[in-house]
């Protein structure tokens, strides 16, 4: 079984990209609703949890992690890796190839949460392949609530995408990575107010075609996950907009279940 974790509901728009391209593998996704955003926690807290949240899977039955969730991935990844012996994949590495095949100016924005951006880990893995890439990032805190809320094409979150944005803009960047697993759901918002001619890049889609090249390559790993196009959604709170946002990013009926870690 495939496990994936998110701090909410945005790890949700990984599960959608790993579906469809996944369609018979068996999914459990655990979102930490109750204790979201993970962006404005220091790291200390945010391993602590992304150590949680890979037990709970584990015991779930999980043999393959997905970390669907830029903060965990920027500030947990290794501890987690080193914790636990089976695959552990991350949101960043995906993002950043994708980001560099588009780009052809290496002007690279990134937004993000305000861990995520802090940590750096982004510069640093672009600089490691491209040492002189132009890269702005902006951290973006107000954004995972106006998703969580469901506020996904309100005039106030126009506003508030158009402020952020903004620094990008002025550096005349071509490539914009969305360094949060909520902000594709923003997509529109965000490709509207950065312009056409920025290439927008969404983790999702390639770390689903690596995890799937990744399964060709390693049989023995692939044998041991379940196939049944079984998926299971746990959440730490329930309310009745988790469900809708909820359902609106997998497009089908879905049921959250409670769980306290
Ligand atoms: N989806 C998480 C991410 O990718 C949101 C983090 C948060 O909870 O602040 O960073």
């Amino acid at each position: 079984m495939i496990g994936i974790f998110d701090s909410g509901i945005g790890g949700l728009t990984v599960v959608r990209a790993i579906m469809d391209k996944l369609p018979d593998y068996d999914i459990v996704y655990f979102g930490d609703t109750a204790r979201t955003p993970y962006g404005n926690k220091s790291g200390r807290t945010v391993v602590n949890y992304s150590l949680q949240n890979t037990e709970f899977l584990l015991d779930q039955g999980a043999n393959l992690i997905v970390m669907a969730c830029n903060t965990a991935s920027s500030v947990a990844t290794e501890t987690v890796q080193a914790r636990f012996n089976l695959p552990i994949y991350e949101v960043i590495t995906p993002a950043v190839n994708q980001s560099l095949k588009m780009s052809k100016k290496m002007a690279i924005g990134i937004i993000g949460t305000r861990a995520t951006i802090s940590s750096g880990v982004y510069e640093e893995k672009i600089h490691e392949k491209v040492p002189d890439a132009r890269v702005y990032s902006v951290s973006c805190p107000l954004l995972v609530p106006l998703v969580e809320e469901g506020w996904l094409k309100k005039p106030e979150t126009r506003m508030i995408v158009k402020k952020y944005l903004h620094p990008l803009k002025v550096r005349q960047i071509d490539t914009l990575i969305l360094g949060c697993t909520h902000y594709p759901l923003l997509k529109p918002i965000i490709a509207h107010k950065i312009g056409k001619r920025v290439s927008i890049i969404d983790s999702s889609m390639a770390l689903a075609e690596e995890i799937n090249h990744f399964l060709a390559e390693n049989p023995q790993i692939d044998q041991g996950l379940s196939k049944n196009g079984k998926a299971d959604f746990f959440v730490s709170d329930v309310t009745p907009q988790f469900e809708k946002t909820a359902r609106s990013v997998i497009k089908q009926h879905i049921t959250l279940k409670h769980v306290s870690l």
